[in-house]
């Protein structure tokens, strides 16, 4: 019972869209409608705005580490990383808009800093690598969530291997138009419209 509670706990947190929130407090309208159509920060970052990207990245990322810890602390370790994935299905399928949200980047970097911050740290390290190489934000997550659970696998950790695994496959999943603009050549640079 303990283990539902901390899972819609979690999915309640992270389905605030705050991409779409802070677009459209600051009168520029429905971030659906714009480039990539995500309600993510990279694609916040297309409307020209970098302090609004930059709000939604870490309030994205704060909801993830919020759900973790606060279940953590209500109901044990067990629970933190249930409601730290329930954030994720939250953020990915928010009840408010029709259960089209985003893929996850942001919070799951969140919920995996909650979770170990070294794994998160890990993660956003291959994250910012790749993405420096390439310019490309959706590269950079993939590579970051196929590095968290060997991350996690190495320190040992097989209980957070399998946890970041889960996580990964969330996100990986919901790239799937990204896998195929970046197979055909089509991904646009970090900034640039889709
Ligand atoms: O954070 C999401 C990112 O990996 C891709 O975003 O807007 O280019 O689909 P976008």
């Amino acid at each position: 019972m303990t283990g539902v509670l901390a899972l819609a706990f979690g999915y309640l947190l992270g389905s605030i869209p705050w991409g779409l929130v802070l677009t459209r407090a600051a009168g520029l309208g429905d971030i659906r409608q714009i480039g990539s159509g995500n309600i993510g920060a990279t694609n916040v970052l297309r409307t020209g705005n970098k302090p609004l990207a930059a709000a939604t990245l870490l309030l994205d990322l704060l909801k993830g580490v919020a759900a973790l810890l606060l279940a953590a602390a209500l109901w044990g370790e067990t629970a933190g990383l249930l409601a730290g994935f329930g954030a994720m299905l939250g953020h990915a399928f928010p009840v408010w808009l029709g259960f089209k949200g985003g893929k996850g980047v942001a919070t799951g970097g969140g919920v995996l800093l909650a979770a170990a911050w070294w794994l998160g740290l890990g993660a956003a390290l291959v994250w910012l690598a790749t993405a420096f190489a390439t310019r490309i934000s959706s590269a950079g997550a993939i590579a970051a969530c196929a590095a968290a659970p060997v991350i996690a696998a190495v320190a040992g950790r097989w209980d957070l291997a399998l946890f970041a695994a889960g996580i990964a496959a969330l996100v990986i999943w919901r790239h799937r138009p990204n896998i195929e603009r970046l197979l055909a050549g089509t991904e646009p640079r970090i900034g640039r419209r889709a």
